[in-house]
């Protein structure tokens, strides 16, 4: 199941669509194996979701775009509305709480819905093409944030960034990891902080593995280095993504982002957040309405499947947290840099 696909030299992108199906980068078997699955249903897609083979808010809501599509690339016209429906639920159910996935889904059932009672291959003809409008999109929203973060620096910086928010959590490019990118590109970044990411090490296999093929200078810490790597003066900003950004400005983003910003605002160092508009949750009052997903104890008690913890221990694996607004600088969104009240300039950017 590997078919290479034709990306621009040294670009990651987690996904192609391909005519009549869908390729998904295993991001489980980086860096070890780039292998590329061949998805043509909703369910393995569905799986791939859970297991996070594609992964990352964007990323995940651009595959399922895709999926719903692929629910319709065969069977009867009268079946189709069930099918729809059945792929939106399933894909919409893998998990809780990067709004994106939801965001993409209702914009897949508004493209179904203006289409109803077309046959079956013109709806997913449309469906394909709105999932590549949403993919492109993305891509754009990501190259027009890192412009806007990019401006956020000086000279010399050493930036901090948490778990992966690069070009293999979005259709390409990268949201944190963009910023820092363009950032760098313009001479300013002297080097990268890569928080391993516990307990699937998406910093230490991911962010580290898109920077290497970048030639971005980086070294990988421990998470729990970044208190001490800050009291010694060697980070000067901090950039992650985020899963869902309440009206508020709370912010939910891969377990251990809080605590990040916690320490940087004891050591004065300027804690961004990068994230597209179509990560804003403003039905949401604050973060505590985020839903928090709860992975599987054998995630926490396990590394690489190996047991780190005495037989019969239980782990507790909270997939994410929620840093409140008041711990955050800016919000770079792709139609500029967000400041606090949060409140208002997050509504004037929708
Ligand atoms: O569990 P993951 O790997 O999907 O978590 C990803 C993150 O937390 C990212 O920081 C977030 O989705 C932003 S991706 C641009």
């Amino acid at each position: 199941m590997s078919a290479p696909p034709a990306a621009p030299a040294n670009e990651v992108v987690p996904l192609r669509w391909r005519d009549d199906h869908l390729a998904l980068l295993d991001q489980t078997l980086l860096p070890a194996e780039e292998r590329w699955l061949e998805i043509r249903d909703p369910e393995p897609l569905a799986a791939a979701i859970r297991r996070l083979a594609v992964r990352g808010a964007p990323a995940i809501g651009v595959a399922a775009a895709y999926g719903v599509a692929l629910a319709l690339a065969t069977g009867p016209d009268e079946e189709s509305a069930a099918r729809f429906a059945a792929a939106h639920d399933l894909l919409l159910a893998t998990r809780p709480t990067a709004v994106n996935l939801r965001w993409a889904l209702d914009r897949q059932r508004a493209v179904f819905a203006r289409h109803a009672g077309a046959p079956r291959a013109t709806l997913f003809a449309r469906l394909v093409e709105e999932a590549r409008a949403i993919e492109a999109e993305d891509r754009a929203a990501c190259r027009a944030m890192g412009s806007h973060g990019a401006a956020l620096f000086g000279t010399g910086e050493r930036l901090l960034t948490h778990c992966n928010a690069g070009a293999l959590a979005t259709a390409g490019f990268g949201t944190a990891v963009g910023v820092i990118r363009a950032a760098w590109e313009a001479g300013k970044v002297e080097r990268v902080w890569v928080d391993e990411t516990r307990p699937l090490l998406q910093g230490a296999r991911l962010t580290a593995w898109e920077l290497g093929r970048l030639g971005i200078p980086h070294r990988l810490v421990t998470d729990s280095s970044v208190g001490a790597l800050m009291a010694r003066g060697l980070v000067t900003g901090v950039v992650v993504g985020a899963d869902r950004i309440a009206a508020n400005g709370d912010t939910a983003n891969k377990i251990g982002t809080y605590t990040v910003a916690v320490l940087a605002a004891r050591h004065g160092v300027p804690f961004y957040v990068a994230a597209p508009r179509s990560t804003f949750d403003l039905g949401l009052p604050t973060g505590a309405g985020i839903p928090i997903e709860e992975r599987r104890g054998e995630e926490v008690t396990h590394l690489g499947g190996r047991p780190v913890a005495a037989p019969g221990t239980e782990g507790f694996n909270l997939a994410f947290d929620v840093t409140p607004a008041e711990l955050i600088a800016a919000i770079v969104t792709e139609t500029g840099v967000l400041r606090p009240p949060f409140g208002p300039a997050l509504a004037a950017a929708v």
